[in-house]
């Protein structure tokens, strides 16, 4: 996919608040740190873009930006984020709650997980949570350039096995590293497949 624009469109604090032109959207989550703004301005190819939400206030928000004037990428805030308040955290937990088993119009919920660690238990729980809500998503691996090949396929097949201590299936696996610009195509590629079948 070719991406011709690529606009900050608005910061949401509750769901009634997000975009309502019924435009698809496909949203980004993690722990912070995880590399997210990072994958976010690969992916659009802007090197800035996610600075819009790199203020500290904004990271509590849900960030639309309108890819193409056809889909919305989604930036949502980082859970399990320590420099908050227990309480703000469980606001910032019911808004992603909220916002992935409540919007109509998400389409596909990437979760980014730093390719270096072993599973992590908030990741483990968020994906639970996914499952018993039918949320369609995938696994993002970041980072992937800090690992040789050997570590990483290796550090995958621990996620895999992880996983299918659960799971029946496995979801979509991707890939990325910021810095070598690896895994753009295919996960633009996936997101074409989608739209052209909504
Ligand atoms: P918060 O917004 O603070 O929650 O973080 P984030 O998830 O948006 O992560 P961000 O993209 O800001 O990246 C965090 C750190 O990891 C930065 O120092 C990045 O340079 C680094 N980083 C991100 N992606 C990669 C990558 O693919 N490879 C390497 N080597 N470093 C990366
Ligand atoms: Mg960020």
């Amino acid at each position: 996919m070719n991406i011709t624009s690529a606009l900050f469109k608005c910061s949401s604090q509750k769901l009634s608040q997000i975009p309502a032109d019924g435009r698809p959207e496909f949203a980004f989550i993690g722990r912070s740190n995880v590399g997210k703004s990072s994958l976010i301005n690969l992916l659009t190819d802007r090197p800035s873009l996610a600075k819009v939400s790199g203020t500290p206030g904004k990271t509590r928000l849900i960030n639309h930006f309108l890819i193409n004037d056809r889909w919305y990428l989604v930036d949502l805030p980082g859970y399990g984020y320590a420099r908050v308040s227990k309480n703000l955290r469980g606001e910032f937990g019911k808004l992603i709650t909220d916002y992935v088993t409540r919007c109509e119009k998400l389409h596909f919920l990437f979760v980014l997980v730093d390719s270096r660690l072993e599973p992590q238990r908030i990741d483990l729980d968020f994906i639970r949570m996914l499952g018993m809500e039918g949320v369609p998503f995938g696994v993002v691996f970041t980072k992937s350039d800090k690992l040789s090949s050997n570590q990483l396929a290796s550090n995958l097949a621990r996620y895999k096995r992880v996983l299918l201590e659960e799971w029946e299936e496995l979801p979509p696996f991707f890939v990325t590293s910021s810095e070598k610009k690896q895994g753009r195509e295919t996960i633009l590629g996936f997101i074409e497949e989608c739209l052209q079948n909504c």
